[in-house]
């Protein structure tokens, strides 16, 4: 079975930004509903766990075309949440640090426009959905809205940052001023976490 990701902080630890009851009733109302749903369909179809869950995006055309849409829909549902939480942590303030520094200043022109560009799309995305910062096999940076539970695994892509705006994200905090999380969502982003994603990727691939 996939095990479940283990929050860095504690729920409170995001306030004022996230409160600590939306934390709480995120992880285990909705994250670990995922989690259970992904397993309970990947056991019904004797599946041996026998790699990482990011790839199971690329090798989904194992499974009966019948079951896809549910593992997509739920393996999504995990690794999107797995990698929200650990976006974030207490009140992060120091820089951005390299190589991710110069990579986004290189394609946003600076931090400030790559803020203002993830806030305005991710704005704007209709429904439910993720906004993410992702890394594509030229190594090059991509803001990325995709709806419900997609994942950026599914096109070759892998993030690095993600932000979930579906409504039980913020309402509790915010109420319809999706905007506002979003801005505000800025604060506890962890970037020295975020960095150390980018520099495996560059890695990986060298
Ligand atoms: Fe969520």
């Amino acid at each position: 079975m996939y095990q479940p990701y283990i929050l860095k902080y504690d729920y409170s630890a995001l306030e004022p930004s996230i409160s600590r009851k939306t934390m709480e009733a995120h992880y285990h109302n909705h994250y670990l509903k995922y989690l259970r749903n992904l397993n309970t369909i990947l056991e019904k179809n004797h599946f041996q766990f026998q790699y990482p869950l990011k790839d199971l995006f690329q090798n989904i055309d194992v499974f009966p075309i019948e079951d896809r849409n549910e593992i997509l829909y739920n393996a999504g549902g995990v690794i999107n949440h797995e990698l929200y939480f650990d976006s974030m942590n207490r009140l992060q303030t120091s820089n951005i640090p390299e190589p991710l520094y110069s990579a986004l200043v290189s394609k946003f022109g600076s931090i400030e426009n790559f803020k203002r560009q993830f806030i305005n799309l991710s704005s704007t995305l209709p429904g439910s959905g993720y906004t993410f910062l992702t890394v594509k096999k030229d190594h090059e940076l991509y803001i990325l809205n995709l709806a419900n539970q997609d994942s950026p695994y599914s096109l070759g892509m892998e993030p690095i940052l993600g932000i979930d705006v579906w409504e039980h994200a913020y309402y509790l905090d915010y109420g319809n001023n999706r905007k506002g999380y979003i801005e505000n969502f800025m604060n506890p982003i962890d970037f020295e976490k975020v960095n150390q994603k980018y520099q495996k990727i560059l890695k990986e691939s060298e």
